[in-house]
């Protein structure tokens, strides 16, 4: 083969055209325009269609940073419409203030809008509460002094039960009790730092038998904590058989003192308050969006949060299993809910053994018209956990989510995170430059918005992951307002009409 000499003309065009004197290649070549349509306008512009490679089914995210496309994304179309993940379930990860419980929220609003019902299980911000109220759902305040959260009311389960028969009433019944039961454990451990041991866990197990079949719920009302540390105190014969007491009340006694201890605790307005010792304030809707306003309760006082989260968690799939069974009995409209754990951190960390209780919590029998979203900050702060065991379980929710939803991250995670979801060297660099800090602007003085801000990548697998930019509506950005208080408190500043209470000579300025 004849090979080119320096200088000679190349055989064939180069990349911009021939290249040589009055041959017309183009030094500069401008990219093409492009357009977004819809395969029915753009088809008769054969050839130069191009799919645009993201899925378009479910809730409008955002817009592809490398192609611009739209990219609709949510768990429960993806799983039940685009066939895409395994279960319907998103874990979001990402540094604080990068827009995770944002992401979150624009996928509640779409799936309401596609007949799914949100249910918050747990607002410490509150980041969802605008949100729920402007879409008609119920609000459920909680706190010290705000309102009460009966854990050992059955909520509607009695009621379903009475109306089913069979197999299926026994099994809402069951269920019912094993929720209650984990719930009453979930709270020893938050405020044991440590899981009951076992024999505790069975001696509770049949004292909450013997309370739902000696309790008179008509007359009573629903059975509280203060119901169920009478009957530990009254030792009747099968709490004594579970304590493996033989026959001897001493030892009774000796074997559930430190229960009784813990249980004096929840009940008698210890560390946890008395916010699940006493009846429910208010009852929960199975037909409307929910959330559990906990924004109370401070930052200060992680335990508590942790155990309102549970509370909550417990809560909230228990009206999910009843709504399922009543409808799988062809009693009610099958209803689909999106269940938000948001900052799951905060319960994971509230003691040993914690996730399995979580594990127990959230599971349902049939994951049927459930989807879920859990948030939380980093992989590190699920592997913080004292144990292996609850480390390996921890990693195990992001492992076992449907889908992965990362925001920015520091560069250490990236082992951690790449041993849960498999990650490119590029994709995990995409996520170190989103945690990088805003820029800092000399001419204003202030700060410009994190380069994260609203960005994420959506990992499916070991499939490669689609960055997106979430851009917020202007009706968002109105429910988004987490520094509403600040801004009213500049436009009260500025707007004659609220002078402010230092310059008026005649004092306070009311109304
Ligand atoms: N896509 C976005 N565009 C513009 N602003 C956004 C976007 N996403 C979030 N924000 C703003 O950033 C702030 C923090 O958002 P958000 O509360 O969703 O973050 P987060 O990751 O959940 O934080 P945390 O970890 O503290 O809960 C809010 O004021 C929100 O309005
Ligand atoms: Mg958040």
């Amino acid at each position: 083969m004849k090979r080119q000499r320096p200088g000679q003309p190349a055989p064939g065009p180069g990349p911009r055209g021939w290249s040589g004197w009055g041959r017309g290649a183009s030094t500069y070549v401008q990219a093409p325009d492009e357009w977004r349509a819809t395969t029915v306008q753009a088809c008769g512009l054969w050839p130069f269609a191009a799919g645009a490679g993201t899925p378009m089914t479910g809730v409008p995210l955002g817009r592809n940073l490398l192609s611009g496309a739209t990219l609709c994304c949510d768990p429960i179309s993806w799983f039940q419409r685009a066939n895409l993940i395994s279960n319907p379930s998103a874990f979001v990860l990402g540094k604080p203030g990068l827009g995770k419980s944002t992401v979150v929220r624009r996928m509640a609003l779409g799936l309401a809008g596609y007949g799914v019902l949100p249910m918050v299980l747990g607002d410490l911000k509150p980041d969802y509460v605008d949100l729920v109220e402007s879409i008609g759902g119920q609000v459920i305040r909680l706190g010290r002094g705000r309102g009460h959260l009966n854990v050992l009311d059955p909520g509607e389960a009695t009621a379903a039960a009475a109306r089913l028969t069979g197999d299926a009433r026994a099994q809402v019944l069951a269920d019912a009790h094993g929720r209650r039961h984990a719930i009453v454990s979930a709270l020893v451990t938050v405020m044991r730092g440590a899981p009951p041991t076992d024999r505790e866990e069975t001696v509770l197990d049949r004292a909450l038998k013997v309370l739902d079949d000696t309790h008179d719920a008509a007359r009573r009302g629903a059975p509280t904590l203060h119901h169920l540390l009478e009957v530990l105190r009254a030792a009747p014969e099968d709490v004594r058989a579970a304590a493996l007491d033989r026959g001897d009340r001493s030892r009774y006694d000796e074997v559930t003192e430190d229960l009784e201890a813990t249980l004096i605790g929840l009940t008698g307005g210890g560390r946890l308050g008395r916010i699940f010792a006493e009846p429910t304030t208010t009852p929960m809707l199975r037909d409307r969006p929910v959330v559990f306003d906990v924004s109370s309760i401070d930052d200060a006082q992680s335990d508590l949060q942790a155990a309102v989260l549970l509370a909550c968690w417990s809560a909230g799939f228990g009206a999910i299993s009843v709504a399922h069974a009543l409808a799988d009995a062809g009693l009610e409209p099958r209803r689909h809910h999106f269940v938000v754990l948001d900052e799951l951190w905060r319960a994971l960390r509230a003691g040993r053994g914690m996730v399995d209780r979580v594990d127990a919590l959230t599971r349902l029998n049939r994951q049927r018209g459930v989807g879920m979203a859990m948030v939380s900050h980093t992989m590190s702060d699920l592997l913080a956990l004292p144990t292996e065991e609850d480390r390996m379980k921890a990693r195990g929710f992001v492992e076992r989510s449907g889908m992965v939803i990362c925001g920015g991250l520091p560069a250490a995670e990236m082992p951690m995170l790449t041993s849960a979801v498999p990650m490119t060297r590029a994709e995990q660099d995409l996520l170190v430059g989103w945690q990088d800090p805003p820029a800092w602007n000399p001419g204003t003085g202030t700060e410009a918005e994190p380069p994260g801000r609203g960005r994420f990548l959506v990992k499916v697998g070991g499939r490669p992951g689609i960055p997106v930019h979430v851009a917020l509506t202007g009706v968002e950005r109105q429910l988004n307002d987490t520094n509403k208080l600040w801004h009213e408190l500049s436009r009260s500043a500025d707007d004659p009409a609220f002078p402010s209470t230092g310059s008026t000579a005649d004092g306070p300025v009311r109304g």
